[in-house]
């Protein structure tokens, strides 16, 4: 028996695609979790399209789903593609969605961020500006370790689950951090 909250992680891959990398590291997290952290993820294929007037209308069912889904987590993990040097619509367009007042449900929230490309630079770019959205929105994303995941075809299975060794670990490392911050800001 233990007295250790169970930490809620809502995993967050800003992929379509169904051989996504991006999804593959939070199929990796679900197994890597620390013993008192259970990730799950949400699908973000029923977003729709950011439009003010949706909004005024009543807020479509599946953002209705996210919001929910990001205020009772204990915490957020979101694996970032990058595209054009950037985050990919998908993730800014479920972000801006969820953003919307009132109560939006970043505030305070701990955030870990990570990411893979085929490319060199490991999705740092895109990192980077997720990083500046979450600054406004007022959520405390973990500074280190940097998971930025570059090469990825040869690290990842023809099932799209990620094989490489050390990547693993890296990801372990920053689930562990964010457990970590998360505890620490629940007793301040
Ligand atoms: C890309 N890709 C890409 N990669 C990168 O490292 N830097 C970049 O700026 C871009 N730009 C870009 C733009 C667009 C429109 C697309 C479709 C792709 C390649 C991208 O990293 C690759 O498609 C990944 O496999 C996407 O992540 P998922 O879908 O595997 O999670």
């Amino acid at each position: 028996m233990t007295d250790e909250k169970l930490l809620r992680v809502l995993g967050i891959a800003g992929s379509l695609r169904s051989g996504s990398y991006n999804r593959g590291l939070i199929e990796a997290a679900k197994e890597l979790a620390p013993p008192s952290m259970a990730v799950e993820s949400f699908d973000l294929t029923a977003i729709p399209i950011y439009n003010e007037d949706l909004r005024q209308a009543g807020l479509p069912a599946p953002v209705v789903a996210l919001r929910e889904a990001i205020a009772a987590a204990d915490a957020l993990l979101i694996a970032t593609p990058e595209y054009n040097y950037s985050i990919p619509g998908v993730l800014k367009n479920a972000i801006d969605w969820a953003s919307r007042p009132p109560d939006q449900p970043f505030d305070k929230k701990p955030v870990a961020i990570m990411g893979a490309s085929p490319a060199r630079v490991g999705t740092a770019r895109a990192q980077y500006h997720l990083r500046q959205c979450f600054v406004f929105l007022n959520a405390f994303v973990i500074n280190k370790p940097e998971v930025m995941v570059a090469g990825a075809p040869d690290l990842f299975d023809d099932f799209g689950r990620l094989t490489d060794e050390t990547t693993r670990e890296f990801v372990a490392k920053l689930l562990v951090a964010l457990q970590e911050a998360t505890l620490r800001q629940a007793v301040t």
